[in-house]
């Protein structure tokens, strides 16, 4: 046998192939999202989501907490609100649902990051993410909805805004609002590349924000488009977003990898419900290791390219980077 290459060469040992590991995670590079309802003295589980809860405001400590132990810094909120109208009222206004939350949770918690989804489904009666125009969102004077959604959250304490609603122009109108009041060190984490997907349905049964009718894709992606995505990517860059994001993660390594080449900025993605869900149900049924399932997920989006990775797993995933089963 004349073999001079033998790639098991540098596996033979635990901490020979931790050092030649290619993917290095880290848990200030985790994100994790939070349902927060109206009501006291709640914590429900969400039944699409096992382990998953919606909480009100008066326990809003109780996952912080537990995210501060598991050294987890950064959470993006949802907020439900109780009252839904046509025009998503509850989303800016100053006493809504998501801005109480960002007023406790910056009181309470100031070495927490705390970024808002700023979006209009969860807020209106009709479950889209804008204003209707007809059977169909009107994107200009959803721009102005979603600009002063942003302005709220962040007046109410809110230290990133990540719109997730996907119409056009939406991360320059918000940019223009937050810096007419005086918020230019307020960044955008713009969801760029989202698309239409199955992999949502457990979040809107978490949020209530599933369409009355119809559905999201005349403004969220169709899912067979590569080119599109780049062209949505470069648009919210020129925009003046700090961050873009690829939404879902797990069937999206391809464009992670190349919208990382591509840009100079930092590339985000979102382990949405549906790829938690998943893996709780197979991991209940006791057909896959949740666990090493969860690793292994993860990793494939570092390896892709993320540099953000927002995911209901991120305290087991610190758990993990901590023990170093994985990072
Ligand atoms: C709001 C929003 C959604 C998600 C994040 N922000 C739902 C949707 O677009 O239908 C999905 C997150 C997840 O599935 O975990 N527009």
């Amino acid at each position: 046998m004349d073999q001079v290459i033998r790639p098991r060469r540098l596996r033979g040992n635990a901490v020979l192939r931790k050092m030649v590991r290619e993917t290095r995670m880290d848990k200030s590079s985790l994100v994790y999202p939070l349902f927060i309802v109206e009501g006291e003295n709640i914590r429900e589980e969400i039944c699409s989501m096992p382990g998953q809860y919606r909480y009100s405001i008066d326990r809003l400590g109780e996952p912080l907490e537990e995210l501060e132990k598991a050294g987890v810094s950064s959470v993006m909120f949802f907020g439900i609100p109780a009252h839904k109208d046509e025009l998503g009222s509850m989303a800016y206004a100053e006493d809504g649902i998501i801005q109480r939350a960002f007023e406790k949770a910056r009181r309470d918690f100031p070495n927490l990051y705390l970024i808002g989804d700023v979006c209009m489904c969860e807020y209106t009666s009709h479950g889209h993410c804008g204003i209707l125009c007809g059977s169909d969102v009107d994107n200009d004077k959803t721009l102005e909805y979603l600009a002063k959604t942003a302005v709220s959250q962040v007046q109410a304490g809110a230290d990133m805004v990540a719109p997730s609603d996907m119409m056009d122009g939406r991360v320059e109108a918000i940019r223009n609002a937050l810096d007419k009041n005086g918020f230019y060190h307020t960044p955008i984490m713009s969801y760029s590349a989202k698309f239409a997907s199955s992999f949502y349905g457990p979040f809107r049964d978490a949020a209530e924000s599933t369409p009355a009718f119809g559905d999201r894709k005349t403004y969220q992606m169709d899912y067979h488009n590569r080119r599109e995505a780049m062209k949505e990517v470069l648009l919210d860059v020129k925009e003046g977003a700090d961050i873009v994001m690829v939404k879902p993660a797990a069937v999206y390594g391809d464009l992670i990898r190349e919208i990382k080449e591509t840009v100079k900025i930092p590339v985000a993605s979102y382990s949405v419900s549906g790829e938690y869900s998943m893996i709780k149900a197979a991991a209940l049924a006791g057909f896959i290791d949740e666990r090493g399932v969860m690793c292994e997920m993860a990793a494939s989006a570092y390896r892709a390219g993320t540099d953000i990775y927002i995911t209901y797993f991120a305290k087991e995933l610190a758990e993990c980077m901590e023990k170093g089963v994985i990072g």
